[in-house]
């Protein structure tokens, strides 16, 4: 099967999500693990509501959103700046290291490499870089283009539509079991990164493949 391009989600597949952990325990917030999850999972549910809603908001919007809400329902009293540096951080939030090898291993093969995200241009390009991974990218695509989020099938149409090739010649990776399990109804072969050791989602079919890391993505393309 030809692979037209490899496409990455970028929070939490490329961007370690846990060291936001290190932000927010400074800011002086309790339990910051469950904090971080808990406004994470608020950031993700604002995206679904507003794709179904039709009323699209940027990430960055839905992240400050998301943590305005946690700290009310968490009792986490911090002000509007150290919510702003919070948000602020996603900007140079550091990749994870299997990530790099796993991007020159694809550029060695002249294989095309794309980032897929939820995220704004400006947030998704400004992180990227601040890791160091910009440039071993080929493409940043953003749902900004399209108004909505994933798993709006809208979003993915994206990558097939930057590499003018069908569903099935794009591998498509992410950490999200809910972005696996979209990209795959679009059509993408798809492989589900759970460094985590989550637990399937019950909802959907398994992903095809299934990476402990990005260090075991070679023998998937
Ligand atoms: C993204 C989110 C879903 O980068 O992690 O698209």
């Amino acid at each position: 099967m030809t692979v037209a391009a490899v496409v990455f989600d970028l929070y939490g597949t490329i961007l370690t999500i846990e060291s936001m952990r290190a932000h927010v325990a400074a800011a002086g917030v309790v339990d910051a693990d469950a904090f971080v999850a808990d406004w994470r999972r608020k950031q993700i549910e604002y995206a679904f509501i507003t794709t179904l809603a039709n009323a699209y908001r940027d990430f960055d919007q839905l992240t400050a959103l998301a943590l305005e809400f946690t700290c009310a329902e968490r009792n986490a009293a911090l002000d509007a700046n150290a919510r702003a540096q919070l948000v602020d951080a996603w900007q140079t939030m550091p990749a994870y290291d299997d990530v790099a090898p796993a991007l020159h291993a694809l550029a060695a093969r002249d294989i095309p490499r794309a980032v897929l995200t939820n995220g704004t241009p400006t947030s998704a390009r400004a992180a990227l870089a601040a890791s160091g991974i910009l440039d071993v990218l080929t493409d940043v695509l953003s749902v900004d283009a399209v108004r909505a989020f994933k798993p709006d099938p809208r979003v993915y149409a994206l990558a097939t539509a930057r590499f003018a090739c069908a569903p099935n010649e794009i591998v498509f990776v992410s950490s999200n079991a809910w972005d696996a399990w979209g990209a795959a109804n679009f059509g993408f072969r798809v492989a589900w990164c759970n460094r985590a050791g989550r637990t399937h989602e019950a909802l959907t079919p398994p992903p095809e493949v299934h990476l402990r890391g990005l260090h075991e993505l070679a023998a998937f393309v």
